[in-house]
């Protein structure tokens, strides 16, 4: 798939578009249609059901999207904030000056000064994308979107949905019988100003995040009460000194011992490979977890590796989230810039916690989800999503709208709609509307048709294999389950339909 082709299934089978299209579109922003909308939904609460899983100690919280400018300050993001950008001296458009040189170059300059790109700019005469312009000024812009409240109180749309947690740390702590690890997540909505908004969903200026902040004991950064789980666990990785290379793989064992990475760090890598491998059903080779190096790193982070998934059509591996060593920057920021004590009490001592923090985009990982799940078949496609984030599970139609077939099938859709995410259907053929499932990823379609009526039975179709069986009505719910679960092969799940033969003509 390349990036021409995303866009246009994208908006043909309503997974997203521009943001106020028939306005000519807003850059930087976009709007999911109803397709999308449950796909986001599902990875949501997938992601939710993992990691808040993951410990009886980790919560979900819901802060607010606009913050207090002094977080910001506390923070570093006021001061540090900040994307690197040339700007052209004929027609004036500010460009990301890394991204100019990268799509130049062909290589990575994130982390650079303003006046080593300068250098490179000028050495390689690099010139405006726009109108081959003299890019003579590069300096940096801060990323946060101001906002005026109330007429005489600064605040800012936030940039990352981190600090609400930050600042709710204290409070949390003690609410929740002061234990640590504590574990404080938000699904929400981060701004950014991007100055180059590209790639559809995948760099925009307003996104969805997934984090979840882990505080603990920094003590306890050297291990883990369930190591022994992960130890022998291979992790897919692409270290700094080995740019060059395929990712290695790396038991966690090993990679504490060679790379000097801490067992606390590990076991949540560990974790983090796991959801994408066997709870997103992404192939090993399409995923890795790549090194940045000090300068590439974010300035809160003493530990940052990238996640990272093969899509083609963004040009090879790309981000789509970080598992980051925050330390205590964050807390002691906020210590410092508010006055008030982060300290707590814990383990017979005081101190400021650390923070691991597990940050994914989620619009990132939408879009890796139906890159990696897209399959041609002709001139239609398919999308072979997980069961965890298909849209739909299964669909229930008519054969034809008449003799009370319809009836029925509106009968046994409201009877799995109760455990069953179904969709129910009754606009063409048949074959349109098998079509139409494939496309966004349903699992199973239930046809009834006379046989219905007559033996009490329908038939099912697999997606993924396009096998056809008849299933008694009876046992349908129970069938549907195991299939889903994964504990039945679909041609035991009822008996085989051949393939009718095509009709001569
Ligand atoms: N709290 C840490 C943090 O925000 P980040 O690497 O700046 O770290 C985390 O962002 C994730 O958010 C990224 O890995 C990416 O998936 C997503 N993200 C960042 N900027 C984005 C943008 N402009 N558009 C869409 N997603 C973005």
């Amino acid at each position: 798939m390349d990036i021409a082709k995303m866009d246009e299934f994208a908006k043909k089978k309503g997974f997203f578009w521009p943001s106020s299209e028939i306005y000519g579109g807003f850059t930087g922003f976009y709007d999911y249609g109803s397709n999308g909308t449950l796909l986001k939904r599902k990875f949501e609460n997938a992601w939710r059901k993992y990691f808040l899983g993951l410990n009886d100690n980790f919560f979900e919280i819901e802060p607010s999207d606009i913050m207090h400018e002094k977080v910001f300050a506390a923070s570093g993001h006021v001061e540090g904030f900040v994307d690197p950008v040339a700007k052209c001296s004929k027609c004036g458009t500010q460009h990301r000056a890394d991204h100019i040189l990268e799509d130049f170059l062909h290589e990575s300059f994130e982390g650079l000064t303003p006046d080593e790109l300068k250098k490179i700019i000028v050495e390689k005469n690099v010139r405006c994308p726009s109108c081959k312009g003299e890019l003579k000024d590069v300096y940096v812009l801060n990323m946060m979107f101001p906002v005026d409240v109330g007429g005489n109180k600064k605040g800012f749309l936030r940039p990352e949905t981190a600090q609400g947690p930050y600042v709710n740390f204290g409070r949390h702590f003690n609410l929740l019988r002061n234990r640590l690890p504590l574990g404080l997540s938000v699904i929400g909505k981060a701004f950014r100003n991007e100055i180059s908004p590209r790639n559809l969903t995948t760099r925009t200026r307003e996104f969805t995040q997934a984090e979840l902040q882990i505080f603990f004991d920094p003590i306890q950064i050297e291990d883990h009460p369930q190591w022994n789980e992960v130890k022998n666990y291979r992790l897919l990785l692409h270290p700094v000194t080995k740019r060059d290379q395929k990712p290695v793989e790396m038991k966690c064992a090993d990679a504490m011992s060679e790379m000097k990475l801490p067992k606390f760090y590990l076991w949540h890598m560990a974790k983090v490979q796991q959801f994408y491998l066997d709870v997103l059903g992404v192939p090993k080779s399409k995923f890795r977890f790549k090194e940045l190096s000090e300068e590439e790193r974010a300035f809160y982070n003493k530990l940052h590796w990238d996640i990272e998934l093969d899509l083609p059509s963004l040009g090879g591996f790309r981000e789509v989230g970080g598992v980051h060593y925050r330390t205590d920057h964050d807390l002691l920021g906020h210590q410092k810039t508010s006055n008030k004590s982060q300290e707590i009490f814990f383990n017979g001592k005081r101190f400021i916690p650390h923070v691991l923090e597990l940050s994914f985009g989620v619009d990132r990982n939408v879009y890796g989800l139906i890159e990696l799940n897209y399959e041609e078949e002709g001139d239609r496609a398919v999308l072979h999503l997980p069961p965890a984030v298909a849209p739909f599970q299964v669909a229930v139609f008519p054969l034809v709208n008449k003799d009370g077939l319809d009836k029925v099938a509106k009968e046994i859709f409201v009877g799995l709609k109760k455990k069953f995410d179904v969709v129910f259907d009754q606009s063409g053929s048949i074959g349109k509307m098998y079509y139409r499932e494939d496309e966004r990823g349903t699992f199973y379609c239930i046809t009834v048709d006379y046989e219905t009526k007559s033996k009490k039975s329908v038939t099912v179709r697999d997606r993924d294999s396009k096998k056809q069986v008849r299933v008694k009505v009876k046992d349908l719910e129970k069938n549907l389950e195991r299939l889903l679960a994964g504990e039945m092969k679909f041609e035991k799940s009822g008996t085989a339909i051949k393939p009718s033969k095509p009709r001569k003509k």
